[in-house]
């Protein structure tokens, strides 16, 4: 089924799916006053922080901050796609998706490509079947034929023409075996004409398939069974397929297990071959590459905890610093990042062989927390005894620690390394945490701090409509807010133009039209925190009184315009009626002023 899914069918659904009922038949729930609580299903805890709110449709942890809407519920307990997602709530509430056909009867061109690596997998199975040699192989490695069949293991006949004559007989195939990285264009030598020829790239090696979220095949790493250069060859990245994003084994990690709560993560593909099926199934590995944001960003949408596990050896301790290193920003309160070095000699997979799968999760039970891990790393470069040692430790630290987000995460370790270093932690240098401004009191008149004041009451318009997003329509001033220059203003008018078009009748559903956009985040955060107003009357009166300060600003500054204008050059009949109505609202309101005080 192709095809986007309406927007107006996704506020349907979230107004027509309980989210009590969603969440609650996956976790207990408790009913507190107008919420309900549990503990958080996305980190472990004893006492419950997870909060529902069935009124806005919204769900929020205060311990680990996961947050959002029954779509996003599902996404993240269920690990369902967006798309899997939709089809769960509409089956539950037995409504029918609406697609909006735009030119579905043409497949989109990707699948042309989808299907030729699905082609090429198969061939590549073939061959395993067929050649003595590679099964031999494989046999020699521990590998039994149940998990070359899970992973959907082949082999590449020793032929420059294989796959080329097997799927590529027309142009049209030969130039989707290009753009899949399955075949090569010869270098035509110079002078000679003729059609270009094309050969394979994977010769008599053994295939492992490399699988995207949703198990197809989009790429290839392919072994030499002997001795040769090199050792492992990849496909190549192509519109598929890129190497800073996929990890070897996590979709087989996810079928093995719908509740994952940790993945480990390690260097080669038969690492994670053997871990798998030594009953290990939560291991995944980068594919020859240092590991990303990107990849990190992509297991914690699944679980809470990666452990990084590596060889060693010298390569294997800079892959490992070097993994921290990209790991920084990733880190949040909630998320565990662990490390793992193996006995020099040892990788995953001769070492789960050699000791058994529970020596080897006794180990990774031990695995180094990354602040541990990070500290010790550091120290070892300096000599803490002397001073110059402990300031080079101070220096080594803090760009590496200020890539971490604000929070209590890198307070702590902020605060490890100044015991370290023997300074006060205000000491150190490193940006500390900006504070949460209070809440605005939108009424108070106080001078001081202008700027933060205005700033606060953008917040609290956006922060009133996250919460009550049906009282955008009370809004009437909305062409005095475009004046004002304020990082804020675009999304509270994009929010009132939204809302006012189409109103809404949950903060969920408000959530779900911006889903994917970066605004989201900072709309979220906003739903999580509390709003103190009651009722939705209350926060009209809030809201419109909050956007008057916000207008009047703005129609100063018009005001000011026209006024330069007018002394420079003049202005057009249009503008003197527009200043005209500018000098008498203002003087009204100068007189309003002074009656009140
Ligand atoms: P290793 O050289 O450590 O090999 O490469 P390995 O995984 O232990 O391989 P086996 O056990 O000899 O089969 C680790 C990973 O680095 C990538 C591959 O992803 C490999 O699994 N690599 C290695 C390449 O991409 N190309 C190479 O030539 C070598
Ligand atoms: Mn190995």
């Amino acid at each position: 089924m192709s095809g986007r899914i309406p927007q107006h069918f996704i506020d349907e659904l979230i107004a027509r799916t309980d989210l009590v009922e969603v969440i609650g038949s996956r976790v207990p729930l408790k009913k507190q006053g107008k919420e309900f609580k549990a503990c958080c299903p996305f980190h472990g805890e004893k006492t419950p922080s997870f909060t529902v709110a069935p009124e806005k449709q919204f769900y929020h942890c205060f311990g680990c901050g996961a947050h959002g809407t029954a779509l996003g519920f599902l996404m993240e307990h269920d690990h369902l796609s967006f798309v899997e997602a939709v089809e769960e709530l509409a089956s539950r509430a037995g409504l029918e998706i609406p697609r909006e056909h735009q030119q579905t009867a043409r497949p989109a061109p990707s699948e042309g490509l989808f299907r030729m690596l699905e082609e090429a997998a198969e061939y590549y199975r073939r061959g395993l079947k067929n050649s003595p040699r590679a099964r031999e192989y494989f046999r020699g490695r521990g590998v039994a034929g149940e998990t070359a069949a899970r992973f959907g293991l082949g082999y590449a006949p020793d032929a420059w023409d294989g796959v080329l004559t097997e799927l590529g007989s027309t142009d049209a195939e030969r130039m989707r075996l290009l753009q899949v990285g399955l075949i090569i264009e010869r270098e035509r030598r110079t002078g000679s004409a003729g059609s270009p020829g094309f050969y394979d790239r994977f010769r008599d090696r053994v295939m492992f398939p490399i699988r995207d979220a949703r198990g197809r095949t989009i790429a290839f790493g392919g072994r030499v069974l002997d001795k040769g250069e090199p050792k492992y060859l990849n496909s190549p990245e192509t519109e598929l397929f890129h190497k800073g994003r996929e990890l070897y084994g996590l979709y087989e990690a996810r079928q093995a297990s719908r509740t994952l709560t940790r993945i480990v993560v390690v260097e080669g593909y038969m690492d994670v071959v053997r871990l798998h099926q030594a009953g290990i199934t939560y291991a995944a590995a980068t594919l020859g590459t240092a590991t990303t944001p990107e990849h990190l960003s992509r297991i914690f949408r699944i679980c809470s905890e990666v452990i990084f596990c590596f060889d060693g050896d010298r390569a294997g301790r800079a892959a490992a610093w070097r993994a921290l290193e990209n790991s920084l920003n990733q880190v949040r309160e909630g998320r565990q990042i662990r490390f793992l070095f193996l006995p020099e000699g040892h990788d995953p997979d001769s070492l789960v062989g050699a000791e058994g799968a529970e020596a080897f999760e006794k180990r990774l039970s031990g695995a180094m927390p990354l602040s541990e891990y990070f500290l010790s790393h550091l120290s070892s470069q300096a000599d803490l005894q002397t001073v110059d040692g402990r300031a080079r430790l101070g220096e080594l630290a803090r760009p590496l620690i200020e890539r971490i987000p604000p929070g209590i995460y890198r307070e702590l370790l902020a605060d490890e390394l100044a015991k370290l270093v023997g300074l006060e932690p205000s000491r150190m240098g490193i940006a500390v945490n900006a504070p949460e401004p209070p809440p605005a009191a939108a009424r108070s008149a106080v001078p001081a701090g202008k700027s933060g004041l205005r700033r606060n009451l953008l917040r609290q318009c956006i922060h009133l409509l996250v919460h009550y997003p049906e009282i955008a329509h009370t809004v009437t001033e909305s062409g005095a807010l475009a004046l004002v220059e304020r990082p804020g203003i675009p999304l509270l008018l994009e929010l009132l133009q939204e809302l006012q078009a189409r109103p809404c009748a949950t903060t969920g559903a408000l959530l779900e039209r911006w889903r994917g956009r970066p605004e989201v985040e900072h709309l979220a955060k906003l739903a999580a925190m509390e709003c103190l107003i009651p009722d939705a009357a209350g926060a009209a009166r809030e809201l419109s009184d909050a956007v008057h300060q916000l207008a009047r600003e703005g129609a100063g500054r018009r005001r000011e315009q026209l006024l330069s204008k007018h002394g420079r050059e003049g202005l057009t009949d249009e503008e003197k009626a527009e200043l005209q109505t500018l000098l008498t609202t203002h003087a009204g309101e100068r007189a309003e002023a002074d009656d009140r005080t």
